[in-house]
């Protein structure tokens, strides 16, 4: 192993802690070590640093409230509030995804160390019935949607699905995959791909050493999509499929409506080339970022950005002026993404995560900080906003769509397993209210169906609350996917029949579980 030349490049680079140890290592810990070295280009990581740390003191400074804007409508499609056009923009989206023209791609790149499993989130179970994990939820999804389009088209489409993974999930992710053959998807339409990692950093810029001979590594970020979507060749895959749009969202997500024809069909109508999903934020106070105008482009601002006069702004009809809040379901037309890969990367810079990251120090101690030592640079999807021609936003329901997973049960009771469960069967209870059905308690009796309008006030939030103190428990309902991708296709089974919880609906149990009707 050559240290003499490593040793310049370290030095050039002012990284020369890095070699403190080398010789109590191994040869192989030299060799892993030097390896890593040398697939980094050390100079560029101290320039995204430099960039990055600009960047966080800037935007401390100043908040962005005197130049946001909030969408106009012009550009906003609502489930609400444009009920007239909903079903054209459905069958709009439907006949592309018959065209094959539309690929989803999951963000499944993260660490979820919120979540603290030590395996990826997608592979989590949140307790459903059926025991299936959001990976499993999510393909079913695709494999239901082909099949809509392909019996409304009398067509053979696919959906490829395109899943970011980074150096710690990928393996994992693959072998989940295969062991579960797919779950019925063809392996060809599975694409696996890997974001990039960079170095922790200390508020210096030294890169911080997890042991001695192993840097702190990171994934850079769900906007390292982008970088991954040129290196990887995942563009070129795109093209060769004759894809032109793409629904880029989040694992996390248990309620994602993958490839959504409803939200593309609303895009692709409006001649957007980037789409963004949101759903109304009605709390001043909850941390999300919202999508508005900044100076004349679109971005997410997020809540610390603004101050709390903006976020309680509201309009006339009392609604929350920036109410716009992003929930990371986006669309791209491919044209758009190959632009953003060639053109505009580059131009993104990284945002600062302060974490506390276990570090030797240099007696070789190995130490848990209590407090952030350093940082994580990672780059957001939604960065490149900015860069649309034509933005469209496309608002949903909140309790229809989005119930993410970030933190164990143990936690302050937001967005855990329980409210990601909770989300899924209350959903699928109100389908199974809509199609007619109704639910009876123990004693026979008929459990009264919660008035719409209450659903549709509630925010997550108040689901987390009533959840705590276990008072709004949902009745146990779960419908495959396989047998229904958004409600539809449930009166034949379950109108004017009543059930008892807990009711599940799959390909091969609808019958027995329909005899659970009285
Ligand atoms: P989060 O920011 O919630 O991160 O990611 P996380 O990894 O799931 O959880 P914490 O913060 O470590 O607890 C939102 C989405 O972006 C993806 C995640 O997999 C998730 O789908 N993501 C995040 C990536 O794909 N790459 C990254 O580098 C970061």
């Amino acid at each position: 192993m050559d240290k003499s030349r490593l040793s310049e490049r370290l030095a050039e680079a002012v990284q020369s802690h890095i070699l403190q140890f080398w010789d109590e290592l191994s040869p192989e810990e030299q060799a892993s070590l030097a390896q890593d070295l040398q697939g980094m280009d050390l100079l560029e990581v101290n320039s995204f640093f430099q960039a990055a740390m600009q960047l966080s003191g800037s935007a401390k400074q100043e908040k962005v409230d005197n130049h946001m804007e909030p969408v106009p409508r012009e550009v906003l499609g609502s489930v609400t509030r444009d009920r007239d056009s909903l079903q054209a923009w459905e069958e709009q989206g439907l006949r592309c995804v018959s065209q094959s023209q539309v690929a989803v791609l999951l963000l499944a790149g993260g660490q979820g160390t919120r979540l603290g499993v030590s395996y990826p989130k997608g592979m989590y179970n949140v307790g459903l019935p059926s025991h299936k994990t959001l990976f499993q939820v999510q393909a079913e999804r695709v494999l239901k949607l082909q099949q809509l389009a392909d019996r409304k088209h009398n067509t053979k489409c696919s959906i490829p699905w395109y899943i970011m993974t980074s150096g710690r999930t990928m393996q994992s992710t693959k072998d989940f995959f295969i062991k579960h053959g797919y779950f019925g998807l063809s392996p060809d339409n599975v694409i696996f791909f890997q974001q990039g990692m960079l170095p922790a950093m200390d508020y210096n810029g030294k890169i911080i050493m997890e042991s001695k001979a192993k840097l702190a590594m990171a994934p850079d970020g769900n906007g390292g999509l982008y970088r991954a979507l040129g290196s990887q060749g995942i563009v070129e895959n795109m093209s060769s499929r004759g894809v032109k749009y793409v629904h880029v969202y989040c694992v996390d997500n248990i309620l994602v409506k993958v490839a959504d024809p409803a939200f593309i069909g609303f895009c692709v109508t409006k001649g957007g080339d980037c789409g963004n999903k949101v759903v109304e934020k009605t709390n001043p106070t909850e941390a999300v970022g919202v999508v508005c105008k900044v100076d004349e482009r679109y971005q997410v601002v997020e809540y610390s950005e603004i101050t709390l006069a903006t976020a309680e702004k509201r309009n006339a009809d009392g609604r929350l002026m920036f109410n716009a809040a992003n929930v990371a379901n986006h669309f791209f037309t491919l044209d758009f993404l190959r632009d953003v890969v060639q053109i505009y990367e580059p131009q993104l810079q990284h945002h600062v995560a302060q974490k506390k990251i276990p570090y030797v120090d240099t007696q070789g101690q190995l130490i848990t900080p209590d407090k952030p030592n350093g940082i994580k640079m990672e780059k957001f999807v939604f960065d490149i906003f900015q860069f649309a021609k034509k933005f469209v936003v496309f608002e949903v329901l909140r309790e229809d769509e989005f119930s993410p997973l970030k933190n164990a049960d143990s936690q302050d009771g937001k967005d855990t397993p329980s409210t990601a469960r909770h989300a899924l069967l209350s959903l699928h209870h109100r389908w199974v209210l809509n199609a007619g059905g109704h639910f009876i308690d123990e004693n026979g009796t008929r459990v009264p169906a919660i008035p719409s309008h209450v659903a549709a006030e509630s925010s997550s939030a108040d689901v987390n609350m009533n959840l705590k103190d276990g008072t709004d428990l949902p009745i146990k309902c779960e419908i495959s996917p396989l047998v229904s991708y958004g409600g539809e296709g449930l009166e034949e089974l379950v109108a004017g029949k009543e059930f008892r919880p807990t009711l599940v609906i799959d390909n091969d149990g609808v019958h027995q579980l329909v005899k659970n009707g009285v």
